[in-house]
């Protein structure tokens, strides 16, 4: 398997970890895929091998929809940074069962015993009863994302400053200073995401990195150019990334089917209570664009609406979809697969070097 590590301007690789069970996909279909440590340690390996640069991990309190058992992110997370050598791991945080000084000081713990290779996904959560199980105060949907803000300048603060003090709604800190701080400088990458219009104001003032669910390139472009203006005014970076559930085959019919497949054997009862809980959730934003706010039936069977991305079709297609994205400002693809193990190593060599050509030759163009 070829290892294609990228350029500065390359496109980024992600896969989603599956630490919770039933896979990615809402369907009876079988999914060569499984959620136990030792699946999940030799995922991660061939995936650094095959070229992935983070692996997204879950986190889920509870069964939602299938999601039967669920390892817990922090630790697992763990786990396959001890597996691997490159591979950065992203540990899903939800503010409120978290709290900042906790999470600081746990993850600069990983990231010394790392060597640097700890990074955070900030979810502002959805799923009310997930909340309600475990006591936990469910916030109105902005507030949820006043209060992830307020977390991940609380976590910045922490990770860079001595005598921290901090004066939020939601959390405060007087003259706190963590030793020590992370290896990573100047911290940790920070990841948080949604669609919705306050998930876009957090990405364009704190996050490092906007994390959205899948989409076509218009609905993407438009997304990214709202947020990337927001960002200039406020002089704050962002980088993105997206969701897609990848089927690379041979043939544009091989894959084709297999999306028919996967739609065909949905767990309709599972996905109807999914779209019903997500639906809430998205219609919640004030101006009801949040994140499967628009979704249909076939688009929910996939939890992050990854089929809309559309990298589905031959190595070819995805590839030359791949560099499109890139070109309207996607810096990441963060990747779902039915059989991940086996896609995973495909991807890397059928998908990945075709895509590294692409942007060889574009490179070229531009210097020509
Ligand atoms: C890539 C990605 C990963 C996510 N991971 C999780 C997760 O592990 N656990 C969780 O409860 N929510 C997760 N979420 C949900 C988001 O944090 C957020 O609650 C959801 O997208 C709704 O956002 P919106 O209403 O602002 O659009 C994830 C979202 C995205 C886009």
């Amino acid at each position: 398997m070829s290892n294609n590590t990228s350029s500065g301007d390359a496109v980024k690789f992600a896969y989603w970890v599956p630490n919770v069970s039933g896979g990615l996909v809402v369907s009876t279909i079988e999914q060569r895929t499984d959620w136990s440590l030792e699946y999940n340690q030799k995922l991660a390996q061939t995936a650094e091998r095959a070229g992935f640069e983070y692996a997204l991990s879950q986190i889920r309190f509870t069964a939602g929809y299938g999601a039967e058992y669920q390892h817990e992110s922090v630790s697992f997370s763990q786990a396959l940074l001890h597996a691997t050598t490159k591979l950065k791991v992203l540990a899903a945080i939800l503010p409120g069962p978290w709290n900042p000084a906790v999470v600081a000081k746990q993850l600069a713990t990983i990231d010394h015993i790392s060597n640097g290779r700890i990074a955070i996904n900030v979810v502002s959560g959805w799923f009310k009863d997930e909340f309600t199980a475990i006591g936990e105060p469910w916030l109105e949907h902005d507030e949820r994302y006043r209060r992830s803000k307020e977390f991940i300048q609380a976590l910045k603060g922490i990770w860079t400053q001595d005598n921290f003090t901090f004066r939020g709604d939601f959390y405060r800190f007087t003259n706190y200073t963590l030793s020590p701080k992370p290896v990573q400088k100047p911290h940790p990458e920070v990841f948080q995401g949604g669609s919705s219009r306050a998930a876009r104001d957090n990405a364009a003032s704190v996050s490092d990195w906007y994390f959205t669910n899948g989409n076509t390139p218009e609905n993407l472009k438009a997304q990214i150019d709202d947020i990337k203006a927001k960002a200039a005014k406020n002089n704050h970076q962002v980088r993105i990334g997206v969701n897609a559930f990848i089927i690379a085959r041979d043939t544009e019919e091989e894959a084709k089917a297999v999306l028919d497949d996967i739609i065909e054997n949905a767990h309709i009862e599972a996905v109807n209570a999914f779209g019903d809980a997500v639906k809430q959730a998205g219609k919640a934003s004030p101006e009801g664009e949040g994140n499967w706010a628009k979704s249909t039936f076939e688009d929910l069977v996939q939890y992050n609406d990854g089929f809309r991305t559309n990298l589905i079709g031959t190595p070819e297609q995805i590839a030359e979809r791949i560099v499109e994205l890139k070109s309207i400002g996607v810096d990441l693809v963060l990747a779902g697969f039915l059989h991940f193990v086996e896609e995973v190593e495909y991807f890397g060599n059928k998908v990945l070097p075709l895509v590294r050509e692409l942007e060889a030759r574009q490179r070229e163009k531009a210097a020509a």
